[in-house]
């Protein structure tokens, strides 16, 4: 049930004092209702489709698609399509855009909402080089005229609420997104995450969360605080000291739903081996459904590592997957390591939506299968 203001949901995690515990509290990005407090992060190479649903299962309140290049989207490059496909059990979902040129990125985010996107996220973050050296991600913390001219443009061009997710600036120790965040909120943007390393830092340090909180105090719009939230306690002492209305977990979900039911449920039971399997072997199948079996065999050979790390399964068990060549083989082998996963396996699938109920958008694209 949508309560009837939720302006009046949100304003109280804006104020910094009021500590918030209850992660299963749902808030608002502007009319857009987010069930829980935890977000899963866009990760690049990481967060397909099968990851989304999952992360939505686990209960995850929204959940991203890895950053899609909106030059891509503007020449209609078949692998770049593929990002769009949205499923019918994904919603609230943000699909997330990089590109430079306001315009571009204003076609390709009604692209994005035309595909079913419940939010439009930009990207002023990606650190990485071959993002950066094209004038988007990161760089554009540094030209805070044109990041506004861009979210402006994309606020124009759709319905749905625009966010910006964005680093805290490009050096060590920068604090420009405080200069850029507000700035950004008033060109249109409804939300903003901050991950507060510098692109010079990637993923080395830590998250400095006090610019967090000090972003909160300075913009009227709800703050996702992105980085090193990995358990429940580190969650609620975010939450609780920053002021921000949601967390954001990246790595910490890699493999390993089970934190997100930790963070949002305070449920941290170990999942047996049999549980690991089977939903690993669930990821495998819906992987090779998105990408196609060629595409999906080298992709999901990181996974291997994430799900039966952590103490799991012992090391060599993980080596042998690496090297099999097909899907169906992996899949044989981890049945065998843990045969009670099968029943658990029909389970899960009987409980997904079938087939049919999934909605590809009316994309202009053949069938995408990877391939
Ligand atoms: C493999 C990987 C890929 C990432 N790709 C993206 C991306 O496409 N878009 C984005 O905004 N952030 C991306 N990030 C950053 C994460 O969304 C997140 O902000 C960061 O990992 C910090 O959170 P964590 O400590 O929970 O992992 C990526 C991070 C990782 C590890």
């Amino acid at each position: 049930m949508v309560p009837a203001d939720p302006d009046a949901v949100n304003r109280r995690q804006y104020h910094p004092r009021i500590v918030l515990s209850d992660l299963r509290e749902s808030w608002f990005i502007d009319r857009l209702r987010i069930p829980t407090r935890v977000v899963l992060a866009p990760m690049a190479g990481v967060s397909v489709q099968a990851f989304r649903r999952q992360g939505r299962r686990f209960g995850a309140g929204l959940v991203c698609s890895e950053m899609v290049s909106c030059a891509g989207i503007e020449h209609r490059n078949e692998k770049t399509l593929g990002y769009l496909r949205v499923a019918a059990d994904e919603h609230p979902l943000a699909i997330q855009i990089f590109g430079s040129d306001p315009a571009v990125m204003a076609d390709a985010a009604r692209m994005v909402a035309a595909a079913g996107a419940d939010l439009v996220d930009i990207n002023f973050g990606c650190p990485v080089r071959k993002v950066t050296r094209t004038g988007a991600g990161a760089t554009l913390l540094d030209d805070a005229g044109r990041a506004a001219r861009i979210v402006e443009a994309v606020s124009n061009a759709v319905d749905v609420p625009v966010s910006v997710k964005m680093r805290r600036g490009l050096l060590d120790g920068s604090r420009t997104c405080l200069d850029v965040g507000p700035k950004l909120v008033e060109a249109g943007a409804a939300t903003l995450t901050l991950h507060p390393r510098s692109a010079q830092q990637m993923y080395t340090g830590t998250a400095d969360h006090a610019l967090t909180s000090e972003l909160v105090s300075l913009v009227d719009v709800p703050v996702i605080a992105s980085g090193d939230v990995d358990t429940r306690a580190r969650a609620q002492a975010v939450l609780a000291t920053t002021g921000a209305a949601a967390v954001m977990v990246g790595r910490g979900a890699q493999g390993n739903p089970w934190a997100l039911r930790e963070i949002v449920d305070g449920d941290g039971r170990e999942p047996t081996r049999e549980e690991v399997v089977a939903e690993l072997v669930l990821f495998i199948r819906e992987t090779v459904r998105e990408l196609g079996e060629r595409r999906a065999s080298g992709f999901l050979k990181k996974f291997y590592g994430w799900y039966l790390g952590r103490g799991r399964f012992p090391k060599p068990f993980k080596q042998e997957l690496v090297v099999l060549s097909s899907t169906e083989e992996v899949e044989r082998l981890l049945i065998a390591a843990a045969p009670g996963a099968l029943p658990l396996l029909e389970q899960l699938e009987d409980e997904l939506p079938a087939a049919s109920e999934i909605v590809l958008g009316s994309l202009p694209i053949s069938i995408y299968g990877g391939g």
